[in-house]
């Protein structure tokens, strides 16, 4: 499984892929707030362009960086696909375009297929598209359908969702069984669906059923457990927040079992290495 990590902070980029284990790096506007917000905190001025254009020599060419449109019709999101493909792809050849699957913001409005017809295009041309904010595995079957070279199933969206939609108490990061969550002798469910890792299962094997070869992209991760799920589901990429794979590395035992060889060590081992 690759590991792309779910952040737009560029020292907790730096940091992760130091470690040799990032593949690629997921953005969105959120997370971009995010990230100005801290370095306007620390007083640091920043220029949009040059960031964007660290992250992507910061993630290297190989590395695909996943960068969001903000409009909501298919004139705008294609607008925008082609103008920040255009402009960054140059810098290290690894920029995804990250579209909705539906960008209507209500029930019935008129734009709901305008991320389709945007995967559509700009996948016929060559540019990458990473398929966002999929809560169900049918909307992922017409992200695939459309061109897209990744869905990005929202695991941890969708746990939310089952528990606040039956008043269940949580703190994000709370972990959600993968084999759902039973009240009264029913199992939560939303279309079938009872849980975040369900969800990505659901997607792998509808792919595999098909050959497709877009690739799954669990993201909206929200703790270690649930990345081991969402390996054993075969997901083909986890996008991990940072504090998640700070989480990933930690064992007590471990931590125990590296202070006693430190313990342990004699002097005359010790001399060895002087
Ligand atoms: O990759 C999507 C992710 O950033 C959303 O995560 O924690 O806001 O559900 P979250």
């Amino acid at each position: 499984m690759k590991i792309f990590i779910d952040t737009a902070n560029i020292d907790e980029i730096k940091e992760a892929f130091s470690w040799g284990i990032v593949d690629g790096i997921t953005t969105n506007p959120s997370l971009i707030k995010k990230a100005i917000e801290y370095y306007k905190e620390k007083g640091n001025d920043i220029s949009m362009e040059d960031y964007i254009k660290e992250l992507l020599t910061t993630a290297g060419e190989g590395h695909p960086v996943s960068l969001e449109v903000i409009g909501d019709t298919e004139e705008e999101m294609y607008r925008e696909g082609k103008l920040l493909f255009d402009k960054f792809n140059g810098v290290s050849k690894n920029v995804v375009i990250k579209i909705p699957v539906n960008p209507e913001t209500s029930e019935n409005g008129t734009h709901q297929f305008d991320g389709l017809k945007t995967i559509k295009k700009l996948s016929s041309e060559g540019i990458p598209v990473n398929c966002t904010l999929i809560m169900s595995p049918v909307q992922a079957l017409l992200a695939a359908k459309a061109g897209a070279r990744y869905v990005s199933p929202f695991a941890g969206r969708i746990d939310d969702y089952l528990r606040s939609q039956n008043n269940i108490p949580f703190k994000k990061g709370d972990y959600y069984p993968a084999d759902g969550f039973i009240i009264n002798e029913n199992i939560l469910q939303d279309h079938g669906i009872i849980s975040g890792v369900h969800l990505v299962k659901s997607i792998v094997d509808i792919f595999k059923n098909y050959h497709f070869k877009t690739e799954v992209l669990a993201a909206s991760i929200r703790n270690a457990t649930q990345v081991r799920e969402i390996a054993e589901v075969g997901a083909d990429i986890a996008t991990i927040p940072f504090h998640v794979l700070k989480e990933m590395i930690y064992h007590y035992k471990t931590s125990e079992g590296m202070k006693k060889f430190e313990n342990d060590t004699v002097e005359e081992y010790r001399e060895i290495f002087k």
